[in-house]
């Protein structure tokens, strides 16, 4: 995650410095009242029923800062997509039909905007809960005069369940997604099996899933939880080489320079 000077919301992603963050921070916030509330909307019909009680974010206050401010309001109409408990008309809402690919938690959107830069044939709906990270986007997508990105700021498990329809996505994105690292948080985890059978049947036959993590035991998850779902197969043995479109992150830098380690796994959706 690439942490902007300016918006001190956002925690640091380093690997040394997040195993302190997340013992204070994610601690102290996550709330028992949340684990035990009940799911806000109903599973839209045929999706896979997914354990709403537990959820893959804390709420975090996190300050906005002065630019990111400007854009929510200036660019927001524009490019951020309100939630909707019903499928979105994405062709209406880029104005054109194209290949679209979805990121979930793209936290200050540093590689959605490099990416969608990069590819500009493509349409890409950015998911974030961080309200500082999708200012810090709409900003970049103002910078870069970027017209292929739209961005709902709400929870990602919600959005896919009732705003994307089966069998319509070109690409998923999952770039360093929390680990909550300790055992007895591990259910928050985004990549659990009925979150990654919802998430395939939003892809087309052929479309592929990118999940990239720097935590060894995450990666392992992932690798196990998408080898065991029957309609993905994997592109590469286990783990796949960075595919060239995901750019390396300066925290990723860091951390490799002090060895950590990085992991992505590419799973194709099969076509039969
Ligand atoms: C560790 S950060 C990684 C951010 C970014 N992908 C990167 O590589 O720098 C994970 C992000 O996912 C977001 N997130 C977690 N669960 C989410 C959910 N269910 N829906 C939307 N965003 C979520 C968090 O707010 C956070 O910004």
């Amino acid at each position: 995650m690439i942490q902007d000077p300016n918006d001190p919301g956002m925690p640091p992603e380093a690997p040394e410095q997040r195993e302190n963050d997340e013992k204070d921070e994610k601690d102290k916030n996550v709330n028992k009242a949340d684990e035990a509330s009940p799911s806000a909307t109903p599973a839209a019909p045929g999706a896979p029923a997914f354990p709403r009680r537990i959820r893959s974010f804390v709420t975090r206050a996190g300050r906005v800062s002065t630019g990111q401010r400007r854009a929510l309001d200036e660019l927001g109409p524009r490019f951020v997509v309100p939630y909707a408990a019903s499928p979105a008309d994405w062709d209406t809402l880029f104005g054109r039909h194209a290949p679209r690919v979805l990121e979930i938690g793209f936290g200050m959107g540093a590689s959605t905007a490099e990416i969608a830069a990069a590819r500009p044939n493509e349409d890409f709906i950015g998911v974030e809960v961080h309200e500082p990270g999708v200012g810090a986007l709409l900003k970049l997508i103002d910078e870069q005069q970027l017209t292929n990105i739209r961005i709902i700021q709400h929870d990602a498990v919600e959005v896919i369940e009732h705003m994307i329809e089966p069998g319509t996505l070109d690409g998923v994105h999952v770039f360093f997604p929390d680990p909550w690292h300790k055992a007895r948080h591990h259910k928050r985890r985004l990549i659990q099996p009925t979150f990654v059978a919802l998430l395939a049947s939003r892809l087309k036959p052929g479309a592929y899933l990118h999940c990239a993590t720097d935590w060894q035991n995450y990666a392992e998850q992932m690798l196990e939880v998408l080898g065991a779902d029957p309609s993905l197969e994997n592109t590469a043995a286990d783990y796949a080489p960075r595919p060239d479109y995901r750019p390396v992150t300066k925290f990723e830098r860091r951390g490799l320079r002090l060895g950590h380690g990085v992991w992505d796994l590419v799973f194709k959706r099969r076509r039969q």
